[in-house]
């Protein structure tokens, strides 16, 4: 039986802390009710950010993908300059003197050769990325450390979202 543990305003602090400040392996669900609940999420997860971070987010079209970068966008107050960058593959946002985010949309990458022939890894490094598609195309060329995301839907309630968040020892 795989046992997720529910992130909930009470131990939020706590899980972050874990996610971001640990080398563990884990697994953490989250429950959205709507827009606000994965916005209050994002903005949480933003605050702990930093340099050579990666975040994948995954699930179906419609999930919510960039509805969460949209949240962690307002707490860096780049709000109006996300979308997603699905014809450039990557955008870059200046959120401090020291290093970037980096916001791709990998849909249209063929697989994980075309983007290491057309984008490279030295990004990884080299500020924050958002990779949104990332585990469907490029999973076996993300760095051990990446923070996966996976959405999915609920069939009966069109706003609630299942967020899993995890990452492999
Ligand atoms: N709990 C929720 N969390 C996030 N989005 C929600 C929620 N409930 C409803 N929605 C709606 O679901 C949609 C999510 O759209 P979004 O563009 O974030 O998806 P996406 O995963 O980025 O899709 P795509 O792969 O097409 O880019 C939005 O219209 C949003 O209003
Ligand atoms: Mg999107």
């Amino acid at each position: 039986m795989i046992f997720l543990e529910k992130i909930t305003d009470k131990n939020v602090d706590n899980i972050l802390d874990i996610i971001f400040n640990t080398k563990n392996s884990f697994e953490y669900e989250y429950i959205s009710k709507n827009v606000d609940d994965t916005k209050w999420l994002a903005r949480l997860f933003a605050k702990y950010l930093k340099k050579g971070d990666i975040i994948t987010l995954n699930g179906e079209l419609g999930s919510g993908k960039t509805v969460f970068l949209n949240g962690i966008a307002s707490y860096f107050n780049i709000e109006n300059d996300v979308c997603s960058p699905t014809f450039t593959i990557v955008n870059e946002y200046n959120i401090n003197k020291e290093y970037p985010i980096y916001h791709f949309d990998v849909y249209r990458i063929k697989d994980s050769q075309e983007f290491l022939d057309d984008i490279g890894t030295e990004y990884f490094e080299d500020g924050i990325c958002l990779i949104e598609w990332g585990d469907e195309i490029i999973q076996d060329i993300l760095p051990k450390n990446t923070i996966h995301i996976d959405i999915q839907k609920d069939n009966g309630n069109i706003n609630t979202r299942y967020f899993k968040i995890w990452r492999k020892s």
